[in-house]
């Protein structure tokens, strides 16, 4: 009994001090809203537990960028750059690891921006299996993956805010059936009338909705699986 314990306990230094990565076979990378705190978005909260806990051995990094209001979009670069990094580091040490993005408002643009740089057939497009955006300002319509809040075409043919800035998913990564674009109804932002993120109850709805959430979980193991 002791030897045992013992023995368990020289297996559990000897893999800390080995020094191998431990490698996830996935991670959701999430990207938070204007005006949230750093770490996890509350947009993603059920879906992400619920992925994890189905799909053993993924793990989460929260995108790091100030996700501060910004009619320049310039902190979204701030943000895209720590996804891209992420990726490129992360194949580096794990080259079969996966990743699914998953964006809110404002980092629903970080998310495109990265999409925009990493197109699906690069190393690092081919490693992004899925990708869950809510309240996209850059949704266009009738895009494949378009979605409203109960999985159904209500407002499928919404254009976002501000999507005439053009930071706008690629055709080619829509095509591949990994993107999937959560539009609620009468959320302005996603559906065009409010740029700003305050008009719109219901752009604060995703987090709470558990279709939203069940939805948003039932794509991403699909796609990571
Ligand atoms: C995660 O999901 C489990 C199982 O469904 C649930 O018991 C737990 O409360 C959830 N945790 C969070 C933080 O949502
Ligand atoms: C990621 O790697 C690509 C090459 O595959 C490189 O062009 C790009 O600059 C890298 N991005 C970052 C942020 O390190």
């Amino acid at each position: 009994m002791h030897l045992q314990l013992l023995s368990l306990a020289v297996l559990a230094i000897s893999r800390i001090t080995s020094g191998a990565p431990t490698c996830p076979k996935y991670t959701l990378i999430d990207t938070r809203g204007t005006f949230e705190p750093q770490g996890e978005s509350i947009g993603f909260k059920p879906m992400i537990n619920t992925t994890l806990i189905t799909l053993p051995g993924g793990t989460r990094h929260d995108t790091f960028y100030p996700a501060a209001p910004d009619a320049t979009q310039f902190t979204t670069l701030i943000g895209k750059n720590d996804i891209e990094r992420f990726i490129n580091s992360s194949l580096a040490a794990c080259p079969t690891q996966t990743f699914a993005l998953l964006g809110y408002s404002q980092g629903a643009t970080v998310t495109n921006e990265v999409l925009r740089d990493f197109a699906p057939t690069s190393l690092q497009g081919s490693a992004i299996r899925a990708v869950v955006q809510i309240g996209n300002p850059y949704h266009l319509p009738y895009k494949q993956g378009n979605v409203d809040e109960n999985g159904g075409s209500s407002t499928a043919g919404a254009t976002g805010s501000l999507a005439s800035l053009g930071i706008t998913i690629p055709d080619a990564w829509y095509a591949t059936g990994r993107v999937t674009d959560i539009c609620y109804t009468a959320d302005g932002v996603c559906n065009g009338f409010d740029a700003s993120d305050s008009l719109s109850p219901a752009h604060l709805e995703y987090g709470f909705s558990d279709s939203v959430q069940n939805y948003g979980a039932k794509f991403l193991i699909g796609k990571l699986k």
